[in-house]
């Protein structure tokens, strides 16, 4: 592939903006600056820097990223900061879009991909990928309420019950809760369900891959290999 139809792949810009970064001598590969934007390169595990950064080439982009407080899931986000903010421009370039979206004080696991069958596959409610989010509730809650939800409590505007997948207890106030749909503001309105409300949430699996500790909150990582499969398990 031509390196500056790479680096439009890569979203660094139009091709005619790549072609100029390239001229400007901003790419260099193995440390060497390439300022031939038409030098065909085998793509696959290549690694570039710009402006000193590496970048491995990546032909679809899945990523995760460990989302802060204060931050939208939206491209014109209303009262706060967008999440698409919190990524480098070359991953907004390339039009990398989040599955599903968390409520603007809701924390921990979003993913991020530019590839559509991926983002419908996972995020379909069809397919009822798990997430499960750590819940933090303002009463103390009994066994009783843990039953509840995983008996499964009436929500406005849901014809049937919504239960809980799992729910494990981690403290007096502080719960492991499982979920296989993506309603609006679910959690939230499953613990108002039980006369209880959420003080905090934070996402911290979805399918079988869970936020890394060593992800620090408002960084961003590519998804590896191991890291799809989990998903998809
Ligand atoms: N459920 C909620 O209520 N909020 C979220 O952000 C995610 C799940």
């Amino acid at each position: 592939m031509q390196l500056e139809r790479l680096l439009h792949s890569q979203g660094f810009g139009s091709r005619k903006e790549c072609r100029a970064l390239i001229r400007h001598g901003r790419i260099a590969i193995a440390g060497e600056e390439v300022d031939d934007p038409f030098v065909d390169l085998d793509p696959t595990g290549l690694v570039f820097s710009f402006d000193g950064e590496d970048w491995i080439y990546q032909a679809k982009a899945y990523l995760m990223l460990n989302k802060p407080a204060g931050y939208e899931c939206s491209h014109q986000p209303k009262h706060h900061a967008s999440i698409y903010s919190l990524l480098p421009p070359p991953l907004n370039g390339r039009g990398v879009q989040s599955l599903g979206r968390l409520d603007e004080d809701t924390t921990g696991l979003l993913l991020f991909s530019d590839d559509g069958q991926f983002i419908h596959a996972i995020s379909s409610g069809k397919r009822k990928v798990p997430k499960t989010y750590r819940v933090t509730a303002k009463h103390p809650l009994g066994d009783e309420q843990i039953a509840a939800l995983l008996a499964g409590v009436r929500l406005d505007d849901e014809p049937a019950p919504v239960a809980a997948a799992g729910c494990e207890r981690l403290g007096e106030r502080e719960i492991l809760l499982t979920v296989t749909e993506g309603k609006y503001h679910q959690v939230k309105r499953m613990v108002a369900a039980i006369g209880n409300r959420v003080e905090a949430l934070c996402r911290v699996a979805v399918g079988g891959l869970a936020l890394p500790e060593d992800l620090a909150v408002g960084r961003w990582r590519w998804l590896s290999e191991d890291d799809l499969a989990r998903l998809r398990a």
